[in-house]
């Protein structure tokens, strides 16, 4: 993509600033994570305007307060408002600004944000003597800004970085929400890359599916997104390899085991939430968009812990898990949404190893009643590593939706979805298919679901990753409502 050098701009103007201000020199930049550069964007966003600022300069290392790790997030306004997090190497800087200007020209805003030094270990793969030793121990930079004031359903370009000319991040997409009409999203699930080839499979897996669905609004990754979250070059790795995606589509991650189970995690560092649980962790979030009303929760809390014979353990556990009940009541309840969609990373209706373990049980137990009562009308599931589709109400099968039915007619009645991987884990599947299961299957290959919502039907088309450029369809299923 060509870039237009133009000679003022907010951008170009405040990197002067900055460097009369002076940038202290700072530790050596990670290769691996660093360059993003080459915007491949998706043919459909492939739309460069004259850039009214500096372009970006992607000199060699080091370059530690060059962002790295962007995630675009929602707010609590899906229309007017994102919010970008970023990661820099360095600790020096105290800036944080993002330049946005609408896709097809306009006037530069900038917006400036909070910064905040955070301690992370390196790499979980260690001994486990040296997990903390000063080797592997590190502080870097999150960077946090919220944009505000956008136009509703309008593309955006961007930049973000500290003010001085050379951290610019290279210019990237984002929209706004649509207030009412069609749109479509991406689901998939469980990345949970450790090593680079492994990380090559979900670059390709999320360029495929944003190739198939280049109008999508957001992608939601249902948890797991990397092996082990304590570990931030993974979290630099999820990012790169992500970078065609991740710095031009809002995400919407929900947090799994692989997040949680390492010890200091650093996942909410990484991404800034709406903030609309009221007291619950940052991760257990709302949004909507368009006529959709989506509701992210947290399975993170253990069987252990859920039947611990420690009482205060198993107090809290139960009651981080009632919490999102209520949450979820009360947000279906004064939701004005046609469609109510959930995401989690625990699938409670699967096949595969977990499909009747006891801590799937436990949560199917809890939450299968509550999604029935708040007639919910997909469950966008994870962490089973095998395709799973069912559509039931109080555990059974809808009457009239057959295995080979590729439809429902909403009355009662919820989908349960689970889009195997879109990373290099896959478990065999259950022999003989689960009965509340429609369909139950290993592909062997990763797996992305296009989810286009309407007012009249969302329809969940998920294709397997192959050598073509737009994937191959495994597997359709519409659900319609009056
Ligand atoms: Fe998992």
């Amino acid at each position: 993509m060509k870039r237009t050098r133009t000679v003022i701009c907010v951008a170009a103007i405040l990197s002067v600033f900055m460097l009369l201000g002076g940038q202290p020199a700072g530790a050596h930049y990670t290769p691996a994570s660093d360059n993003p550069t080459a915007a491949s964007y998706p043919s459909a966003h492939n739309n460069p305007t004259a850039a009214h600022y500096t372009p970006a300069v992607y000199p060699s290392p080091p370059y530690p307060d060059k962002p790295k790790d962007i995630a675009i997030t929602f707010t609590n306004d899906t229309l007017t408002e994102k919010s970008f997090t970023w990661v820099t190497s360095g600790t020096s800087n105290s800036h944080a600004f993002v330049v946005v200007w609408e896709a097809d020209g306009g006037v530069q805003r900038l917006f400036s944000g909070s910064t905040e030094t955070v301690t992370g270990r390196r790499d979980y793969y260690v001994a486990p003597t040296l997990f903390n030793s000063p080797d592997n121990v590190f502080r870097f930079k999150v960077n946090r800004v919220t944009v505000t004031g956008l136009k509703p359903n309008t593309g955006y370009r961007y930049i973000c970085g500290d003010g001085a000319a050379e951290n610019w991040s290279g210019e990237h997409y984002f929209d706004t929400a649509i207030e009412s009409g069609g749109f479509s999203f991406i689901y998939m699930t469980d990345p949970q890359c450790a090593v680079n080839s492994q990380f090559e499979l979900w670059k390709k897996c999320s360029e495929r599916a944003y190739a198939t669905f280049p109008d999508a609004k957001f992608i939601a990754i249902a948890g797991d997104l990397v092996d082990r979250g304590s570990s931030e070059n993974l979290w630099d790795k999820f990012f790169y390899y992500g970078d065609t995606v991740l710095s031009n589509l809002t995400v919407v991650p929900a947090v799994g085991n692989h997040e949680t189970d390492t010890g200091s995690h650093n996942f909410s560092k990484h991404f800034s939430f709406p903030q609309t649980s009221h007291g619950l962790p940052d991760y257990v979030y709302s949004f909507d968009f368009g006529n959709l009303h989506f509701m992210v929760l947290s399975t993170e809390k253990t069987y252990a812990q859920l039947t611990s014979k420690n009482e205060s353990i198993r107090a809290e556990a139960n009651g981080f898990l009632d919490a999102q009940i209520n949450w979820m009541r009360e947000e279906v309840s004064i939701s004005q949404k046609k469609w109510n969609v959930v995401m989690l990373h625990k699938g409670i209706y699967s096949g595969g190893g977990y499909a009747s373990s006891a801590e799937t049980l436990f949560y199917r137990n809890k939450l299968a009643p509550v999604f029935d009562e708040l007639s919910i009308d997909a469950v966008l599931q994870g962490h089973n590593h095998t395709f799973d589709r069912a559509y039931l109400y109080d555990g059974k099968s809808v009457s009239g939706v057959a295995a080979e039915s590729l439809s429902a007619a909403k009355g009662r009645g919820t989908l349960y979805l689970t889009a195997n991987s879109a990373g290099p884990k896959f478990y065999p599947q259950s022999n003989p298919k689960p009965t509340y299961l429609l369909k139950h299957s290993q592909p062997d290959t990763q797996l992305y679901t296009g989810v286009t919502v309407t007012d009249n039907y969302m329809k969940f088309d998920t294709y397997t990753v192959t050598d073509r450029e737009d994937g191959s369809l495994f597997d359709t299923f519409t659900v319609y409502k009056q």
